[in-house]
Formats: structure tokens, sequence, C-alpha cells
């Protein structure tokens, strides 16, 4: 008797966590080690809109931002075979760490504020930090946001480790996580 050969499920990977946490860095390397396809929030949002994140904020202020980034999550990508490196505020809000959860496995990335000040400091796309005292706005909403990366997946630290060894990390979680995936 033919038995039917039981398929693994490829649920998707969304790596969450503050800006300079090296989402979109782990979150392609991991994609091509697992054969899925990468995939970044920010990068989807501003194709969709054609233009860059920083003209939506401008142009159109935080919370349609953050709308765009609900709707990305509740239908704007496959379910499945992929990596999603989402945005920093994308899970730190009200149902999103449940929302994120039962599409796929969620980890977060953390990082010390003075490792996310070094990692951002030399790049003016972020408009969240675009402000006098950048440290002080990153510990702020550091602070405001731990809740729900607490939350919303396992927590792995970055700071002063190998490339190599976060991704080891997060693959073991990602494929014990497969294998309970209903
Ligand atoms: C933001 C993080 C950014 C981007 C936007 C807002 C945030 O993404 O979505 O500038 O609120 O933390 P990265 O975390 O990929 O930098």
């Amino acid at each position: 008797m033919k038995t039917k050969k039981s398929r693994v499920p490829r649920p998707n990977l969304y790596l969450v966590g503050f800006m300079g946490t090296g989402k979109s860095t782990h979150g392609r390397a991991l994609a091509r080690r697992l054969g899925y396809q990468f995939l970044d929030s920010d990068h989807e949002i501003e194709k969709s809109e054609k233009r860059a994140i920083k003209t939506i904020f401008a142009e159109e202020g935080e919370p349609y931002f953050r709308e765009l980034e609900k709707t990305f999550i509740e239908k704007g990508h496959p379910p499945e075979g992929c990596v999603v490196s989402c945005g920093g505020g994308l899970v730190a809000r009200e149902g999103m760490p449940d929302i994120l959860q039962s599409k796929g496995v969620v980890i977060a990335l953390v990082a010390s504020p003075e490792c996310i000040l070094a990692r951002t400091s030399q790049n003016p796309d972020r408009p969240l930090l675009q402000v006098s005292n950048p440290e002080q706005k990153i510990r702020d909403l550091l602070a405001a946001r731990e809740p729900y990366y607490r939350q919303a997946g396992i927590l792995v630290l970055t700071d002063h480790r190998r490339m190599k060894e976060i991704q080891d990390h997060i693959l073991r979680i990602y494929r014990r996580k497969q294998k309970e995936w209903p």
C-alpha cells in the first residue's frame, strides 16, 4: 500500500526587534540556508507605495505607515516558505505579537542601546532616529517596545556574537518549532 509522503511544514520565520539588531542581514542569510524567499517589510511597503519610508513618514505620518505594516502582515506576503524581516516597530502594538505568532515562528533579536546606536548612527533613512539625542530616543523606544518583543517571540542576543553563531542559534530554534508546527 502506498503511504502518503508527509510534507515538512515550512512556516514563515519572522525576525522582529529594534532597528539595528541585524534582522535584514541575518534574515537574508537564513533565507539562503533554508531555501526560503527573503522579504523585508520596509522594502515591500516602499515597493507598493512607490516611495521611501522616510517620505511616507513625512507625507502621511507614522500611523499611516503602521497600517501599511499591518496590512503587509495580514495579507501582503505568502503564508509559508519566507523569512520576513519586520521593521522595528511593526510588532510593537496591541495584537500584533499574536497575529505574527499565528502566522509563523517569531524570533526577536536583541541588542544593547550602545550597539544599536553604533549600528544606526551612519544611516539617515530611519525617521524616528533623526532627533537631537538619538541615544535617548533609542532608550525610550526600547523601554516601550520591549514587552512586545518579549511577547512576540524567543529572544536571541546579538551583541558581541559572531554572525554564524547567531544564525545557527536562530536555525536551531526554527527547526524545533517547525517540527511542532500544526
Ligand atoms: C522603524 C524601523 C525601521 C522602519 C521605520 C520605523 C521603527 O525598520 O520600519 O523607519 O519604528 O523602529 P528597521 O527596524 O528595519 O530599521
